[in-house]
């Protein structure tokens, strides 16, 4: 094997040699990039409000999963305007299904703020952009840049492997001193005339070629300057973090009935799982606690013991982040009033709930 230039990037200062080796890189990534970039909606347009739609959508959500959300999503609430005058339920409502709903509340918090202090637009800054509620400095470097061509760079974990690999850099790329390299480095290789082609091209090559396990060598625009490549050392960029572990847990959900509809409620704040959503009220299964009691002891606190606890029926299987669940719904009837809160739906309209209890209300039939 040829001998590898001694000192890494991390060693060096940042040289002249540097500087064009990382104009080098961002030149045969924009190449790359006019002739290989998917065709995806939020790329047809630069209105700001479409762009941060889509990228709140895209943080931990797949392309493809994020399509038809994004589609229906405008078409609802095509202005922050409009997201803004919105209720919260209708919001969380259109959110359904794409997890992480803090991302939702966040927006329709984010649309309100824009309403009160920026006339309901985005403003053409980074840092104003940053101040909003629920946005990073990933999703505001992808805001500026692709609306507004602010030069500012992404750097998540795509990005992350990709200039890890690239200059074959060792570390966890989320901490000192290697975080402040990545930084750096994606700074340095932007190309300030097109910053939003510029990161979108990064994503992409991390979303299609330089991918987490199974990176496409053959197939990347920038494998001549790669260290890792060269090295033959491509899967141990980025260094190996240590992950949490998945967990098994049991929980049981209690499903009110009346009729035959469903009745959801507003979940409380301190809830652990899904914390006010509509849905259903759920707690942890002890080792030795069984399901109806459990199930009787949410019921005497939201529903005052007006429900007759039935039967726990089959387990629903769902993950949430490192939770792997084992959820066991007990139905009960509604005796009395609805609390405050409650209300009735169709088992056909589950849709409009979470992917947990979109799981508990289709397990019912
Ligand atoms: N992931 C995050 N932002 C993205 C974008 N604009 N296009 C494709 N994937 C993305």
């Amino acid at each position: 094997m040829r001998a590898q230039r001694s000192r890494a990037p991390n060693d060096r200062a940042d040289s002249p040699a540097l500087a064009a080796e990382c104009a080098g890189f961002a030149r045969r990534l924009a190449r790359w990039f006019a002739r290989a970039r998917r065709d995806l909606p939020w790329r047809r347009t630069r209105d700001p409000y479409a762009v941060w739609i889509s990228e709140v959508m895209l943080q931990q959500t797949r392309v493809q999963a994020v399509i038809p959300y994004y589609e229906r999503f405008l078409a609802r609430f095509p202005t922050a305007a409009a997201l803004a005058a919105a209720r919260e339920e209708d919001v969380l409502a259109a959110w359904a299904g794409l997890g992480y709903y803090a991302r939702g509340r966040n927006l329709h918090g984010a649309a309100r703020a824009l309403v009160r202090e920026h006339g309901g637009s985005i403003p053409a800054d980074y840092d104003a952009i940053r101040a909003l509620p629920g946005i990073g400095a990933y999703t505001a470097a992808a805001i500026g840049s692709i609306a507004f061509g602010i030069p500012r760079a992404v750097l998540d974990g795509n990005v992350e492997r990709v200039l890890c690999r690239y200059h074959a850099l060792a570390g966890n790329p989320k901490a000192a001193p290697l975080a402040g390299r990545l930084r750096a480095l994606a700074e340095l290789s932007l190309d300030r005339r097109c910053p939003g082609d510029h990161n979108q091209a990064l994503m992409e090559l991390g979303a299609l070629v330089c991918t987490p396990h199974d990176p496409q060598c053959a197939k990347c625009p920038v494998r001549a300057g790669c260290r890792a490549r060269r090295a033959g050392a491509e899967h141990d960029y980025p260094s190996a973090r240590p992950r949490r572990a998945a967990e098994r847990q049991e929980w049981i959900a209690l499903v009110p009935r009346r009729g035959d509809r469903v009745v959801v409620v507003r979940t409380p704040h301190d809830q652990e799982l899904l914390p006010e959503h509509d849905g259903f009220l759920l707690a942890r299964l002890e080792c030795e606690r069984e399901p109806r009691a459990a199930a009787a002891a949410l019921a005497r606190r939201a529903f005052r013991g007006a429900l007759a606890i039935g039967r726990a029926a089959q387990p629903v299987r769902h993950s949430i982040t490192y939770r792997r669940l084992l959820v066991i719904p007990v139905s009960a009837r509604v005796r009395g009033r609805l609390p405050h809160g409650a209300r009735t739906i169709s088992p056909e309209d589950a849709s409009e709930l979470p992917a947990l209890y979109r799981k508990i209300v289709r397990s019912l039939s």
